[in-house]
């Protein structure tokens, strides 16, 4: 099957022939449908996600169960799946106090003694990356890295769902409580960022601001439930969304993953708010914040992952806000594309250029 190898870091995908295994007890085969690009991937071929090439990257997708390994109940071959990062153990600390996307054991790859999921022509192992490797035909995932889903769901949206929708509509579902009418703003209007912003407004907040360095953005922004947009090369971002909010917002999604945006975003959030984490700093980098600021005006700085998901109950909860209307996702797709694209839409997202791609399979 076809994949696109990051064999270095800053290097381009190189598009390459991979044997892939045969499904182990508790595995599935999949035939990728469609695969979202999000900004980790650019990350980690940056360096700013630390993983180890050579790699597939690619964990936003949508397909088809092609086999499954012994014991495997819950899909069956033809079922339609979203695969999600966060697989679970369903009995470690985390599963079991209902926060699975925590699970300590989630990326523990393959049983002692089996060969690897992925290798090359040489076969030679290649890493796959979250469970995933979805910039690939084929992929080979553990039975609870992926749930079945509504036959009528078109299968590129729902490839969004399984990463940046995912995340940025459980940091404002599930990471915290938005009480109808509270103020947000929303710093970074890219996948995750959109996702975060039409759950505030599911969620009933008031004012909802939305902040991006690209004002193209804003049309979208407003579409999907922006109230108020601010240009972050216009001026002071902060100032502007202090008053915009009076004084501050009370929750503060940052979706970028930028130490300044993050000082931006802490001081964007008012009195008693709350900033919520969502983009991925540099993991190397660090950001400093005023200890005093958020003691004396009780501000909470929570990180979100993945959305807080329990994807199995999550994800066709999104899929029925999609179907009846709710949750915008055709307006998020700016470009579909091939895999022997990939490297074009990594460049697209450094530009800023886009709001999600899909690469679509056959
Ligand atoms: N927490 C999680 O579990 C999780 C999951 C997925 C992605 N992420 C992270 O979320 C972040 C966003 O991902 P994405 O795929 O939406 O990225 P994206 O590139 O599509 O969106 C980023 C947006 O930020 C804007 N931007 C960039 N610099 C800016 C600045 N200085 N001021 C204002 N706006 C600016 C860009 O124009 C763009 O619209 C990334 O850091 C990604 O790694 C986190
Ligand atoms: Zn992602
Ligand atoms: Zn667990």
């Amino acid at each position: 099957m076809k994949a696109a190898v990051l064999r270095a870091q800053h290097e381009p995908l190189v598009i390459e022939e991979l044997e892939i295994d045969a499904p182990a007890p508790g595995e599935v085969l999949l035939r990728t449908a469609a695969s979202g690009v999000c900004h980790s991937d650019l990350s980690i071929q940056e360096g700013r996600i630390l993983f180890p090439p050579p790699c597939v990257l690619g964990h936003e997708p949508a397909g088809v169960v092609e086999a499954v390994g012994d014991g495997v109940t819950d899909v069956a071959p033809g079922d339609h799946v979203i695969g999600c990062t966060t697989a679970w153990c369903g009995t470690c600390r985390f599963c079991t106090d209902g926060r699975p996307y925590l699970c300590i054991h989630q990326y523990e790859g393959r049983a002692e003694g089996l060969p690897p999921r992925l290798r090359d022509a040489k076969g030679e192992p290649v890493h796959q990356f979250g469970n995933l490797s979805s910039f690939a035909e084929k992929m080979l995932v553990p039975e609870r890295a992926v749930v079945k889903i509504r036959d009528d769901m078109p299968l590129d949206r729902a490839a969004l769902i399984g990463c940046g929708v995912t995340t940025g509509i459980g940091a404002a579902l599930r990471t915290v409580n938005i009480p109808a009418g509270a103020t947000v703003a929303i710093v970074g209007c890219g996948g995750v960022g959109l996702a975060a912003l039409q759950g505030a407004r599911i969620a009933g907040a008031g004012k909802i601001v939305a902040v991006d360095a690209q004002a193209w953005k804003f049309d979208l922004a407003t579409k999907l439930g922006a109230t108020e947009c601010v240009d972050a090369t216009d001026g002071d971002p902060v100032a502007a969304v202090q008053a915009l909010t009076g004084g501050g917002a009370d929750f503060v999604f940052e979706c970028i993953g930028l130490g300044t945006t993050v000082q931006q975003s802490v001081a964007m959030t008012g009195r008693g708010g709350t900033t919520v984490l969502v983009g991925v700093v540099n993991m190397t980098e660090m950001v400093p914040l005023s200890a005093a600021d958020i003691t004396i005006q009780e501000k909470k700085i929570v990180g979100s992952y993945m959305g807080s998901n329990r994807f199995r109950f999550d994800m066709p909860q999104y899929i029925d806000f999609y179907l009846d209307g709710r949750l915008h996702l055709d307006e998020m797709i700016s470009e579909r594309i091939r895999l022997g694209d990939v490297n074009e839409a990594f460049d697209r997202i450094r530009k800023g250029e886009t709001t999600r791609q899909v690469i679509l399979f056959d």
